[in-house]
């Protein structure tokens, strides 16, 4: 059985990935850590993770990226495996991660999905045929309550995007501040909020008298905490370094 620390557990994602341990005899949760540190189910709740006593063999975090510094120092103390699934992470935080990576296994998708993690295989792969002819767009969409914009998902499918191409792009966030024709240079990433969308995102492939679209809607949190979980048992015995959706789901 694997030991869960659990980082955010009181967050949305946080239960949901409590409410599937659960019902999965090969995980426990042993421990959460969260800023509000009710005690909400089975486990205990610390505010940080300095006052964590109980031992765990792997974190999962679903929490914000001002927890991450925390979380790191005690994953490499403990030398214990990190699964981070929290998005939002800037660019000294993302150097954090390959730091501990050098001492642990750190495991990062912005997106944990299985549908997602495809799609973004099948965007690359149509971006190296199209690259010269079509221009991108990504279309994201999420609930009222997200703090992040665009989504670290949306971001994730426009650096795969920019991984596989010959041309690099730059990246154009909505296009209200500019007022000029779209360069063919270019990804544009849009956001959208509201209500209770789980999470939408198109990637439109647009050329001359036709379009592409692909498309993946998130109906439930549940497929992000099962892959956090796939995730838990797939770092269980890999040596240190950094991991992501693609090590598990090789297209
Ligand atoms: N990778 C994925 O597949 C995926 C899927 C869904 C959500 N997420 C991300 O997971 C994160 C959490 O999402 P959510 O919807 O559960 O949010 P939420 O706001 O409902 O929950 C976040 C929890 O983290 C706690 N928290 C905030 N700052 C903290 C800190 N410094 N230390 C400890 N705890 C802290 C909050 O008290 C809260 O309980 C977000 O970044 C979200 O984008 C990732």
């Amino acid at each position: 059985m694997i030991r869960i620390i659990l980082s955010g557990c009181n967050g949305k994602m946080g239960q949901v990935v409590t409410r599937i341990c659960a019902n999965d005899p090969s995980v426990k949760i042993v421990a959460g850590c969260d800023l509000y540190d009710k005690q909400l189910s089975d486990y205990p709740v610390y505010k940080s993770f300095d006052l964590i006593k109980e031992e765990g063999d792997v974190a999962v975090d679903f929490s914000n990226p001002n927890a991450l510094e925390g979380l790191l120092a005690y994953c490499t103390s403990k030398k214990i495996p990190v699964v981070v699934a929290t998005t939002g992470l800037n660019d000294k935080q993302k150097d954090m991660l390959k730091e501990a990576s050098s001492v642990i296994p750190v495991f990062y998708s912005a997106n944990m999905s299985l549908g997602i993690n495809l799609l973004i295989e099948l965007v690359k792969k149509t971006a190296v045929i199209l690259e010269d002819q079509f221009d991108i767009e990504i279309i994201e969409k999420h609930h009222n309550q997200k703090i992040d914009a665009p989504s670290g998902t949306a971001l994730a499918i426009a650096d795969a995007i920019n991984q596989a191409v010959k041309t690099p792009k730059n990246y154009t966030y909505d296009r209200h501040a500019v007022r000029k024709k779209r360069d063919k240079a270019e990804i544009g990433i849009h956001a959208v909020r509201g209500g209770t969308i789980v999470g939408e995102h198109s990637i439109l492939f647009a050329g001359l008298d036709e379009v592409i679209e692909f498309r993946h809607q998130a109906n439930s949190k549940e497929i992000f905490a099962a892959g956090a979980m796939k995730a838990v048992k797939f770092l269980a015995d890999k040596p240190a370094g950094m991991y992501s959706m693609s090590d598990i789901f090789v297209v």
